[in-house]
């Protein structure tokens, strides 16, 4: 996009971790911006956050897994600025289901697929004929992970495909709009190259009612603590990618309309090549980290 001062932008998710980054960065570049989140509380405190640095901010609780819920973050947006250029499709959950996947439940399948990819594809179904009849520039920016976009964690079996299925989503999407207009793009971020400690690995404490689990946990939740104890007691220090920079790439990738957002990393490089070697040798996946606790596998 050529212009981004003055104009508006949408973020789900945008009350907390990279969302909220996302909103800040984007006000800081001039927009006005739009933040959608089902935490009502956390929604008011980052829309005030916001405020307090002068950025032109609006809040929307929107669940992105219901339609009508976007069509009415949609609706809030145009009413009130008149129109709209960009939209992060950023909300996501991790379902954090414990255990073999054979086991898992519906519901978490549900959830994550409910919020990481319907989320995206009501976002896209929503907002991109608005972009289109506008006339004007616009860019979708749909937020994947290297976790399941790149290659999967194999114990997070939800979280990795509906990461898969969002890059393929925005192939899909850039592949099309493409066809009709040379105004509108389309963008997949993968935030990183470390992991970002967000609200993210906690998504189980705001777990929704409908998609509650009905079996009893077996351990009991991980939280960002533990992860990080693990991965210590594995021998591995744990790093961590802070969220303004992952927005400010995106700022970067919107003002240059970059489609694949993802941070220039050896250990990035090292994942894509090794999926993409294993394939090209048609060799079986010998790139997936190990399960802890898990045996070997049939080759
Ligand atoms: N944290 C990481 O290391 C990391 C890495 C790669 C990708 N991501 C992705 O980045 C995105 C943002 O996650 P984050 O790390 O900032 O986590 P976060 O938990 O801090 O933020 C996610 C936000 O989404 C909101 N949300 C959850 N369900 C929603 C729904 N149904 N409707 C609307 N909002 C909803 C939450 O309330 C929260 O504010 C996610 O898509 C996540 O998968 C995160």
């Amino acid at each position: 996009m050529e212009r981004l001062e003055d104009r508006v932008a949408v973020v789900t998710g945008g009350a907390g971790g990279i969302g909220l980054a996302l909103g800040r960065a984007l006000g800081e570049a001039g927009m006005r911006v739009v933040l959608a989140d089902v935490g009502e509380d956390k929604l008011e405190a980052a829309v005030a956050e916001l405020h307090v640095q002068g950025i032109d901010a609006l809040g929307v609780v929107t669940d992105v897994s219901d339609p009508s819920s976007v069509q009415a973050l949609h609706d809030a947006t145009v009413k009130h600025h008149g129109a709209v250029h960009v939209v992060c499709n950023n909300a996501g959950i991790g379902a954090g289901a414990e255990g073999p996947l054979w086991e898992h439940e519906e519901r978490d399948w549900q959830w994550a697929l409910a919020v990481n990819l319907w989320g995206v594809i009501h976002g896209v179904n929503t907002f991109v004929p608005t972009l289109l009849a506008q006339g004007d520039e616009g860019h979708v920016v749909n937020t994947s992970s290297g976790n399941g976009g790149i290659a999967p964690l194999p114990n997070t079996p939800q979280y990795a495909v509906t990461k898969a299925a969002v890059v393929t989503l925005t192939e899909c999407l850039f592949g099309q709009l493409r066809s009709v207009t040379d105004r509108v793009g389309a963008s997949v971020l993968f935030p990183g190259p470390h992991m970002l400690r967000t609200g993210l690995f906690e998504s189980w404490r705001t777990r929704p009612e409908r998609f509650a689990k009905l079996r009893p946990r077996q351990t009991p939740y991980v939280t960002v603590d533990d992860l990080e104890a693990q991965m210590r007691a594995a021998g591995i220090e744990p790093r961590y990618t802070e969220p303004a920079e992952v927005a400010e790439r995106v700022v970067a990738a919107l003002r240059t309309n970059t489609f694949w957002i993802l941070p220039e990393s050896e250990h990035t490089d090292d994942s894509i090549r090794a999926r993409a070697d294993s394939m090209l040798a048609r060799h079986n996946p010998d790139y997936l980290s190990p399960v802890p606790g898990g045996g070997g596998g049939r080759k």
